[in-house]
């Protein structure tokens, strides 16, 4: 499976998906720049997106915020004091790591704990630091990059992670020494030799203000020198507040305190959603798998709004609705998933989350989460800013607008009409990024022909999708059918196709599998019949058969291929 993944990542960087971020000077880990395809790729999933939440319904408008957010709103929206991970570090490699990520403690079948380096040199190294700094005279031996450490007795935590302790054995009998075991070790090594956890702040902090802030934190530190380091934190933090700014950790908070605007402006009231799509930022402290996890990523998010007592059909609502495009572009719908949260893994704003999962090479992962977020977020901010966010209900009945919600599950039906009520909001936010990762690892097939020869790629993406949508082949060495494949190129490029004319000197089924392996749904030959009656093939990229049409026609076949898959799920 890793293999697969590295193949596929491969594959991203040869043909133009995903390049690593400034290459040339050794690279920025976690951040990544889109070549042509992946641009192409990114920008059809939003678009798919962008089609269904925004343009094929009349309850949903769209919005773009800005990414540098003042310090007040993300007060108020719990993100300074409560958007937070766990951290731990570990004593013996210098790791830091989320310890809800992390696995138990492995040990061999004598009870012992092997510790693994990348390499002998640095086991050694370790054990060199184990005896002098971590835990002196503790009994243990090197082979090869494992360290195997004697533990007497191992401890397992109760679930609150507390309690749990590891006893280790002793050169010349000195009395054995215990360590506090949390129930996670360093993912990559299993050590064992850990600091307490601690809260940290996944927010980039920034500074809006022409003089260097840098400038005033010496200069503060210097004045407060006699001070105990928290004070001095204290005052640095005081006069830095007012120029402190934010890039947002999602896009939702410039949607909540632009609610006002959009009710009255486009004349909007619940349930309507809004819909936002930009980058967003987290200092993640583990950047992992690719574009996974990475520290500058894009959200494309809904915040529909709803009254309270319609909050949980809409929640169900918005869970399937969902849950069911993903399905539609996906090659193997048995890789998805819904996962509902536990209460101990739900954000401070949530009273109900249920992720939509992807089965990665690595196992499952998030790629969206619907969250009912009740009325917190709209409530916080007329708190702080005394902000009109609420709802008058002037209009239809509650039975009436009960039945226009068409279901029998309303919760929280008040018996007397509300004057007011501040809305609740159903969010469904789903990273871009991982989206496209989730398709790409969906649609990568490896597919031997039985020539002997190693297996060839075909990326069996959803043509809607697919960054290109039609190559345009004419056959080699043969200028006189140029000007033709350039006509059919032009009329596919009129409908707004990526669309690419082919004319290398490659043999014709060379050229098929290289758009194979980038998806290209439809190439489009141009040969020697085409001059005599005007009419070209179209091959299918997943069953290889080809079609016989006048080049007038390509465009209106690609479109109905293309508008079938659209209009099937319009039906649903
Ligand atoms: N407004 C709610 C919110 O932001 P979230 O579960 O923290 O919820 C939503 O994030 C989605 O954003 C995730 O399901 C994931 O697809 C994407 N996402 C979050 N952090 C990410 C990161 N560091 N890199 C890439 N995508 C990320």
């Amino acid at each position: 499976m890793a293999q697969k993944f590295r193949a596929l990542l491969d594959l991203c960087r040869r043909r133009g998906f995903l390049y690593q971020s400034a290459e040339i000077y050794g690279g920025l880990r976690g951040a990544y720049d889109y070549g042509p395809l992946g641009v192409e790729l990114k920008k059809n999933i939003l678009n798919s997106w962008w089609r269904r939440h925004v343009y094929y319904r009349d309850d949903v408008v769209g919005l773009d915020t800005s990414i540098i957010t003042p310090h007040p709103v993300l007060k108020a929206s719990g993100h300074v004091d409560e958007f937070t991970d766990l951290l731990v570090d570990c004593n013996l490699t210098k790791e830091r790591f989320r310890p809800d990520k992390a696995p138990e403690i492995k040990l061999d079948k004598h009870g012992n704990i092997p510790i693994i380096a990348p390499d002998k040199t640095t086991a050694l190294e370790w054990k060199e630091i184990l005896e002098k700094q971590i835990i002196p005279n503790v009994k243990m031996s090197v082979e090869g990059n494992r360290i195997l450490i004697y533990a007497k007795e191992v401890n397992l935590p109760d679930a609150d992670g507390q309690n749990g302790s590891i006893t280790f054995e002793m050169w010349n009998e000195q009395p054995s020494v215990q360590l506090a075991y949390h129930g996670y070790v360093e993912p990559n090594t299993n050590s064992p030799f850990l600091t307490d956890s601690r809260p940290f702040n996944l927010m980039f902090k920034t500074f809006l203000d022409p003089i260097d802030p840098i400038e005033r934190v010496i200069q503060t530190t210097l004045d407060n020198a006699e001070q105990s380091k928290a004070t001095i934190r204290q005052t640095v933090d005081d006069q830095l507040k007012p120029s402190t700014v934010f890039l947002r950790p999602e896009t939702a908070q410039g949607v909540f305190v632009n609610f006002e605007q959009i009710v009255r402006t486009m004349k909007k009231t619940p349930p309507f959603g809004i819909a936002q799509v930009g980058k967003s930022f987290r200092n993640e402290i583990r950047l992992e798998h690719g574009i996974f996890r990475t520290p500058e990523f894009e959200q494309m998010e809904l915040e529909y709004f709803v009254s309270p007592w319609e909050a949980t059909h809409y929640f169900e609502y918005w869970r399937k609705e969902r849950y069911n495009w993903w399905l539609e572009h996906a090659c193997h719908p048995e890789n998805f998933r819904q996962r509902d949260h536990t209460s101990k893994e739900m954000a401070h704003y949530a009273t109900g989350c249920t992720d939509v999962e992807y089965l990665f090479p690595w196992g499952w992962g998030e790629i969206e989460g619907v969250a009912h977020r009740g009325g917190y977020d709209l409530a916080q901010h007329i708190k702080n800013t005394g902000a009109n966010f609420e709802i008058t209900d002037a209009n239809p009945s509650l039975s009436e607008r009960v039945q226009k919600a068409g279901n029998g599950n309303v919760d929280l039906i008040p018996t007397e009409k509300p004057a007011k009520y501040i809305p609740n909001v159903i969010e469904s936010s789903c990273g871009l990024n991982r989206a496209m990762l989730a398709y790409l690892c969906d649609a990568f097939h490896e597919v031997d022909e039985g020539n002997g020869k190693p297996p060839r790629t075909v990326l069996r993406l959803d043509p809607r999708l697919a960054p290109i949508k039609c190559a345009v082949m004419p056959l080699v060495g043969k200028p006189e059918l140029n000007s033709l494949s350039e006509k059919v190129a032009k009329t596919l490029r009129r409908k707004g196709w990526y669309t690419v004319v082919e004319s290398q000197k490659l043999k014709i089924g060379k050229r098929y599998y290289r758009h194979d392996e980038i998806g290209t749904p439809w190439c489009v030959t141009v040969d020697y019949q085409s001059l005599e009656d005007d009419t070209v093939t179209i091959r299918d990229r997943d069953t290889g058969n080809q079609e016989r049409v006048h080049w007038k026609e390509v465009n209106h076949v690609i479109d109905g291929k293309l508008m079938k898959g659209e209009a099937d799920n319009l039906l649903v």
